[in-house]
């Protein structure tokens, strides 16, 4: 690779400031920049007040800082299209092209793809109609989710045990717009039983290569309790994916998702993140996404061998062929602490202590998700605040020194889930106990 490289972060969030970390570490990288990035961030990069949703703003600001590629986070910009606008001005963009990112813009699009390309999934039925949708629901009986196609924060995918409680939710979606335009189209679907994982694999239109498997914690509560949240910590690798599932993920859902897009026109570069469930039949997919996982990614790219920067032009570029992505042995864990009253509304503007202590322990790392910088201190600003991360030889020692870290820093009203990697470490503990007694 020839001169430095200018690159520029979209986003602001736990996820980005991991990016902003891991490119941070790559020789190639000459100016880092971070649009709007957050405090944790402006450790490595200048960040620039626009917002993510300004995506010709972002677009100007790129042309003229002379930048060499975007590094997108979140799913708003791409699925705006601000990968053909960043291209269209000669800039490189790890992120999918805007009819590409409707394989998470729209889930009738994605759930159709699976349906075309024979790609293991739930079964399901499409609604544009009020009447349709709970008639089905009616047909279908219990145990099923009702999913808004568009996109919704993350709150669009909601299980209903009964047609009762279904019928509730399509109203709510379709008559109610309690999720606007988002929630006029929506997909029914069978539930799932198995474990749920994420997977993320780089793509280049036609190839790709995935990173260490990783398995976030949606619900507020310890034991998975309480209502959904964008995640309070992940870990990786999760132990359900091992070789041969990984394989068979590989060929059975990550491999035909590519070929499909390619098919249908619509070639697939950048991050693709499956959700996985690992069902007694094999591995289905829940949802994709087309960008990293949060808080997922702030587990899995301390463990990511490779430089980033060459992985991420690389896919810009349309071919990953001579990049080595690679893993590190080991595991990370990251707990993320949360303000009082998230995920509903939440008080903020605390003082953080203990941000310097914490994050002078060793094989540690704490991004910032929510915070900003007032009369030079760091005071909380969203309802995820921190993501405190550990990598260790073991799951269990990463553990340890995440949750140490999240002992020395306080804000206000934290709060946090106690059992982050519980179920990782629960079949490790039975597997340990299984060989002793043999
Ligand atoms: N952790 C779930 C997501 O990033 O969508």
């Amino acid at each position: 690779m020839g001169s430095k490289l200018n690159i520029l972060v979209v986003g602001g969030g736990g996820r980005e400031h991991a990016l902003a970390w891991k490119l941070a570490q790559s020789d190639l990288v000459g100016k880092l920049y971070a649009a709007p990035g957050n405090p944790g961030i402006s450790e490595y990069a200048v960040c620039v007040p626009l917002k993510v949703e300004d995506v010709t703003g972002i677009a100007k600001f790129a042309v003229s800082e002379s930048i060499n590629l975007a590094a997108v986070g979140p799913e708003i910009p791409l699925c705006m299209g601000i990968t053909d606008i960043l291209e269209e001005a000669g800039i490189a963009v790890f992120g999918p092209s805007f009819r590409a990112a409707a394989i998470e813009g729209s889930k009738v699009f994605s759930k159709n793809l699976m349906r075309k390309y024979n790609i293991p999934t739930a079964a399901f039925e499409v609604f544009t109609l009020y009447d349709d949708a709970v008639s089905y629901a009616r047909a279908l009986g219990d145990d099923m989710w009702v999913k808004a196609s568009g996109l919704a924060a993350g709150k669009g995918a909601v299980y209903a045990s009964d047609p009762d409680v279904a019928e509730r939710i399509i109203r709510g979606m379709m008559v109610e717009s309690m999720f606007g335009e988002s929630g006029y189209e929506v997909v029914i679907e069978d539930n799932m039983r198995g474990e749920e994982a994420s997977i993320f694999a780089v793509c280049d239109g036609k190839t790709f290569k995935t990173l260490v498997s990783s398995q976030d914690h949606k619900r507020i509560l310890d034991g998975d309790s309480g209502p959904n949240t964008g995640g309070m910590g992940a870990y990786a690798p999760a132990p359900v994916i091992d070789r041969n599932m990984m394989r068979r993920i590989e060929r059975e859902i990550i491999q035909p998702t590519l070929d499909g897009m390619a098919a249908e026109g619509i070639p697939y570069r950048g991050l693709l993140y499956a959700g996985v469930m690992i069902t007694a039949s094999g591995p289905r997919v829940v949802e994709y996404n087309c960008r990293f996982g949060d808080p997922e990614s702030q587990a899995v790219l301390p463990l990511l061998k490779g430089d980033l920067a060459e992985i991420m032009l690389s896919s810009a570029q349309g071919d990953l062929s001579g990049v080595e992505v690679g893993a590190k042995t080991g595991s990370a864990l990251c707990v993320v602490m949360a303000s009082g009253g998230y995920p509903g509304t939440c008080r903020k503007g605390f003082p953080v202590s203990g941000l310097k202590e914490a994050g002078e322990e060793k094989n540690v790392k704490v991004f910032h998700a929510g915070t900003a910088l007032e009369e030079s201190r760091i005071v909380t600003a969203g309802g995820r605040v921190l993501g405190v991360t550990a990598w260790s030889d073991s799951l269990l020692e990463a553990r340890n020194c995440a949750y140490s870290a999240v002992d020395k820093i306080s804000f206000q009203d934290a709060f946090y889930r106690k059992d982050i990697g519980y179920r990782a470490l629960q079949k490790q503990d039975t597997e340990d106990r299984s060989q002793k007694s043999e």
